[in-house]
């Protein structure tokens, strides 16, 4: 049932033990979005503070699942969520960026299971995680298509540590019902998608859930942009070989700059939601579209999430699709959909966050696993690329969305 009345969410689920908090990053604060350049496929921008997806790309690389840590021990993940029946077959899945995603097969059910990374080294993962939790059993209860959360049976958490070996340290994982579907490309989705989402996003805001700690998540700023002429310098001088586009964006990464502190803090507006909608957490199944990772839900201004989301699923680029989604929330009961450049500042200041944190990968500024620094390294050229694109579409947002 959809609740219209404000709501706080319930005290913080039982914490795992700090010592077992998985490796990362050093500390960012900050959250990252990315958009793949319209010739490619597009992205969506994530909004501040959320984790990093990627369309198209796997993530599944040899080198991924032999560091320290290893892949969770099928048997003991089964034991942790209460699961009935015997391992079948444990498979890496590709499309998980922040994490680890594995199909996990029982003689009595299919599981997706997660295996949490805290790749931006969060000090406080764990307790956004679980009002993450809680907002996701929200949703889940009010009927939006999603995969079924399951809980650990000892206090209804959604992590459980679990050992990757006998006598490895535990490592922190996560359990869904499997959903067989399809992750639809990083182009604009189809007409159908987009409605689905314009009415889902508005069901999810209507649920108008208020967070009890909004200092947990992170502040917009402009970090990024403010020491933009030190990382190009940086790329220079190690001699990477989109340094110059790395300087050339500048004009635009001061626009995004400028949105970001047009973009008034809210703070009385902001209610809960997904966060992280596009086309990589999509599933297209039999039955519909389906919404998956909810790990970095938060609260959020409605209006700049829809204005995310509408131009994310239309891939920067289709008008009309972007324009259904914005249409399709309001018939859902949606409220402000009256869009100005500056509500996208968060937007974009994601997709640069992400952008430095990819350049910081591929020149060794930040830590990271052969595999990320491989990955970063072909991401950082795409992320370039894409900008100017999703600067432009942010100056023009009032005639693009305008309905
Ligand atoms: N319950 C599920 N059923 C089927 N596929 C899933 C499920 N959960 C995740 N996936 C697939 O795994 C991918 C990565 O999962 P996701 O939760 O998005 O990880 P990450 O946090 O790393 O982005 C998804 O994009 C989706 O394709
Ligand atoms: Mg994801």
């Amino acid at each position: 049932m959809i609740k219209t009345s404000p709501a706080q969410l319930p005290p913080a689920c039982a914490m795992p033990p700090a010592s077992a908090i998985p490796p990362g990053e050093p500390a960012d604060s900050r959250s990252r979005s990315l958009l793949e350049p319209a010739r490619t496929g597009s992205h969506r921008a994530p909004l501040f503070a959320r984790v990093p997806k990627l369309v198209g790309m796997t993530s599944t690389g040899a080198g991924s699942f032999d560091r320290p840590g290893g892949i969770p021990d099928a048997v003991s993940v089964l034991a942790a969520f209460g699961l009935a029946g015997r391992v079948v077959d444990l498979t890496p899945v590709s499309g998980a960026w922040s994490n680890r995603v594995y199909r996990l097969t029982t003689s009595r059910g299919v599981y997706a299971v997660k295996q949490m990374r805290n790749p931006w080294r969060l000090p406080r993962w764990q307790d956004w995680l679980d009002a993450a939790w809680r907002f996701e059993q929200r949703a889940f209860d009010a009927g939006i298509a999603m995969p079924a959360p399951v809980p650990n049976p000892l206090d209804g958490g959604c992590l459980a540590w679990v050992p990757p070996s006998p006598g490895s340290a535990p490592v922190p994982v996560r359990v869904h019902h499997w959903v067989e579907g399809q992750a639809p490309s990083p182009q604009p989705v189809d007409r159908d998608v987009a409605i689905w989402a314009g009415r889902t996003l508005a069901m999810l805001h209507r649920l108008d859930i208020r967070s009890a700690d909004r200092e947990l998540y992170p502040a917009p700023n402009t970090d990024t942009a403010d020491g933009w002429a030190e990382l190009a310098a940086a790329a220079r001088r190690m001699g990477a070989p989109w340094a110059a586009d790395l300087a050339a964006v500048t004009p635009h990464v001061e626009q995004i700059a400028a949105l970001s502190r047009q973009a008034r803090d809210q703070p009385a507006d902001e209610t809960f939601s997904h966060g992280d909608i596009d086309q990589k957490n999509l599933l297209l199944t039999p039955d519909g579209p389906m919404l998956c990772d909810w790990d970095v839900a938060m609260p959020m201004v409605p209006r700049r999430e829809l204005a995310d989301v509408s131009l994310s699923l239309a891939g920067w680029r289709d008008v009309e699709l972007a324009r259904d989604v914005i249409r399709a929330y309001r018939v859902a009961g949606g409220g402000d959909t009256v869009i100005e450049p500056p509500d996208l500042g968060p937007s974009l200041t994601s997709s640069l966050d992400w952008l430095a944190f990819n350049v910081e990968r591929s020149i060794g500024l930040r830590t990271a696993e052969p595999d990320d620094v491989d990955l970063a390294r072909r991401l950082v050229p795409q992320l370039i690329a894409a900008l100017p694109g999703e600067v432009g579409a942010a100056s023009r947002v009032r005639e693009i969305l305008a309905t």
